[in-house]
């Protein structure tokens, strides 16, 4: 077997990264980039934080803040006509997982020819090709999407949230900054941190696992485990802010050379539908779905219990996989995460559109990679019991 392993050429990781952005497009020769953001960090300035050492160095910034919560083809088009009415060499995604997947995917349609749509990207298609370099910031802990091959835009014809999968999507560089994280709010925190702890979990159980990606998911899953909780509680602890940012650019990495399993597959349908943020979409599933895959794959879940820090060695697997299953639950309580029902979606609402959910989840193939892989009655099921 082989494995193929991608990652962005450049990394730069650590406190104040982000005063060298000018310095980073300098390396590949770029100087005329379009910023890629949304209109709170417009507003409240956080994106001056990148616009400004660009400035200092004698560039021109542009900047198209129209992105979304769970972008859109319809944003994506709008990004498409600002690139192509200036004359830009490369995007910078700035902010959460929507600025940069909405980066990344402006990348994509730019590169063909004009009036190409988003869904014809989108898995099983091949996007391989980019109209010009993307460098992601992320300004959470966080989706890893600065690091990974895929993006994730909505069909706003059919409210399916499309996984687009490819070279095209994976940034040339990525400015890893942890300070850009201390004004998170305490939500967000949360959610985008168990979106990065379900990212190495899936990568490490998924059937398309491998040395590599192995080794990424496991330090992601130490740091993640040790350091949610203080991040959540303390937004200003540096350690925590700065363990919480390798450890989520880590799972991005592990899981775009291994996979997403099941949460997700059966998450982006309740994101789409219902606009629940990803990460909480993925923590309202995660205890349940974990339980369900457990026995299918005991010692890879075991053995992340122990990364996670919740089991010893000297427990046995089952009682390993028992202890992640409980740490799953204590840490979502402890985080405030709803069930679908607490979240406010009614009943027959959240009925009603279990086919088709369940249809979309099967469909997006993360289900294919989960340890157990359920049909579209388990996964109707599942819906179910974690509806509360
Ligand atoms: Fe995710």
């Amino acid at each position: 077997m082989t494995a193929t392993i991608v990652s962005p050429r450049l990394m730069r990781i650590g406190g104040g990264s982000v005063g060298q952005i000018a310095e980073v497009l300098g390396l590949f020769g770029l100087s005329r980039p379009l910023v890629v953001t949304d209109p709170w960090m417009l507003s409240s300035g956080t994106v001056d934080r990148c616009l400004d050492p660009l400035r200092a160095a004698g560039l021109d910034p542009a900047v198209f803040a129209e992105t979304v919560p769970d972008p859109t083809d319809t944003v994506i088009e709008a990004g498409v006509a600002a690139f192509r009415a200036g004359d830009y060499d490369c995007l910078i995604g700035f902010g959460g997982g929507s600025p940069m997947d909405t980066a990344k995917a402006i990348a994509i349609p730019a590169a063909a020819a004009p009036g190409q749509k988003m869904r014809e990207f989108k898995v099983p298609a091949q996007a391989d090709k980019a109209a010009c370099p993307v460098i992601c910031i992320p300004t959470t802990a966080g989706t890893g999407s600065e690091a990974t091959r895929f993006t994730v835009i909505t069909d706003t014809e059919t409210d399916e949230k499309m996984l687009i999968a490819g070279l095209g999507a994976l940034p040339l560089a990525a400015i890893v900054d942890y300070e850009l994280t201390y004004s998170v709010p305490q939500r967000t925190t949360a959610d985008t941190g168990i979106d990065s702890l379900t990212h190495a979990l899936e990568a490490y159980v998924s059937k398309r696992a491998n040395p590599h990606a192995d080794s990424l998911a496991l330090s992601a899953m130490r740091l993640i485990g040790r350091h949610l909780r203080i991040a959540y509680h303390q937004p200003k602890n540096a350690a925590a802010r700065e363990a919480m940012m390798l450890g989520a650019m880590q799972a991005g990495l592990a899981f775009s050379n291994s996979s997403v399993a099941l949460v997700h597959g059966m998450s982006r349908p309740i994101g789409a539908h219902f606009h629940v943020p990803h990460g909480l979409s993925n923590a309202m599933l995660l205890p349940a779905v974990t339980e369900f895959g457990l026995n299918d794959a005991l010692p890879r879940y075991a053995e992340a219990a122990r990364a996670i820090g919740v089991a010893t060695i000297e427990d046995a697997d089952q009682v390993a996989g028992s202890k992640l299953l409980e740490e799953l639950r204590a840490l979502n309580q402890e985080l405030g995460v709803p069930t679908p029902r607490g979240h406010g979606i009614g009943a027959a609402q959240w009925e009603g559109m279990l086919p088709l959910m369940a249809k979309q989840a099967l469909g997006s193939g993360s289900p294919a990679n989960n340890p157990r892989v359920p049909d579209e009655a388990q996964i109707i099921a599942l819906y179910r019991k974690v509806y509360g």
